[in-house]
């Protein structure tokens, strides 16, 4: 296992918080892993994570640093090890695109959650308040706590 790719719809809430999240886990762990994430949709190419999630996350001591919007391209597929949905439209999104070679990279990150699968999917947040911000980070922690067990 090299690298991992979180994926959403926008890549500026949930993919940016995994991506965040699961970096600063695999630093502390000692694990040599690159994390990355992507959307399933180029409307938000370029931008920053959105301030609600960064919000959110720096309180909980995540940095969001160098992180940038950018759309799922095709040779992800073939570069990553693993593809983390964070929903199922967005798995489905993947699904669609992926050669059938690479099919078996793509999972939802919440398979990892141990409340799996009553927590099957990161809810959207983007039209939400901040509710829906502080959900999408405790689903995602612990999502992104059970993916490092099972890569150590
Ligand atoms: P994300 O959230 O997929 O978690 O980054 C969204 C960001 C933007 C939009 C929807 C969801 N949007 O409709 O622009």
């Amino acid at each position: 296992m090299k690298k991992l790719l979180f994926v959403c719809l926008g890549n500026i809430c949930r993919s940016p918080t995994a991506h965040a999240v699961m970096r600063q886990k695999l630093a502390y762990a000692g694990i040599n892993i690159e994390v990355e994430s992507a959307g399933t949709s180029a409307s938000h190419k370029g931008e920053t994570p959105d301030p609600r999630s960064v919000r959110q996350g720096m309180q909980a001591g995540y940095d969001f640093s160098g992180i940038r919007s950018r759309p799922v391209q095709e040779r992800d597929f073939a570069d990553y090890d693993l593809i983390l949905a964070m929903d199922d439209d967005n798995l489905a999104a993947l699904q669609q695109r992926c050669p059938p070679m690479y099919q078996h990279k793509l999972q939802l990150l919440l398979q990892y959650h141990p409340a799996y699968p009553q927590y099957r999917e990161v809810p959207d947040p983007y039209y939400g308040g901040a509710k829906g911000f502080a959900l999408v980070l405790a689903l995602i922690e612990q999502g992104c706590e059970g993916l490092l067990q099972q890569l150590r």
